[in-house]
C-alpha cells in the first residue's frame, strides 16, 4: 500500500490517522464520562491531564490529514 491516497485507494498516512484518531476519539469519550463522574478535583485534574491532550492531538491530526490530502 502507498503512502499517498490514489482514486481507489486510501493511503497508508490516511489509514492510520483514520484509526488512530478513532482509537483517541475512544479513549476521549472514556476519560470525559469518567472526569466528568469524578468527585475530587485533584483525582479530576489527573484524568483531564490526558484528556485534553488527546482532543488537541485529535484537531492537529484532523489538520494534518487536510494538509496531506
Ligand atoms: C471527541 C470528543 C472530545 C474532544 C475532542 C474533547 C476535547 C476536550 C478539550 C480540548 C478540552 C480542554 C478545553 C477545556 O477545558 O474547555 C476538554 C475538556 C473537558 N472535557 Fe472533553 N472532549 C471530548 C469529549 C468529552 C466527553 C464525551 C466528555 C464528558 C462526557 C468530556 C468532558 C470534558 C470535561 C469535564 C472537560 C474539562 C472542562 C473544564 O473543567 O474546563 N469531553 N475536552
Amino acid at each position: 500500500m502507498a503512502a499517498k491516497s490514489s482514486p481507489t485507494h486510501y493511503g497508508t498516512v490516511a489509514v492510520t490517522i483514520h484509526w488512530l484518531s478513532a482509537l483517541f476519539i475512544v479513549m476521549l469519550i472514556g476519560s470525559g464520562f469518567r472526569a466528568t463522574d469524578t468527585e475530587g478535583s485533584v483525582a479530576k485534574a489527573g484524568i483531564l491531564q490526558l484528556h485534553v491532550p488527546l482532543g488537541v492531538t485529535i484537531l492537529l491530526l484532523t489538520a494534518g490529514r487536510i494538509g496531506w490530502w
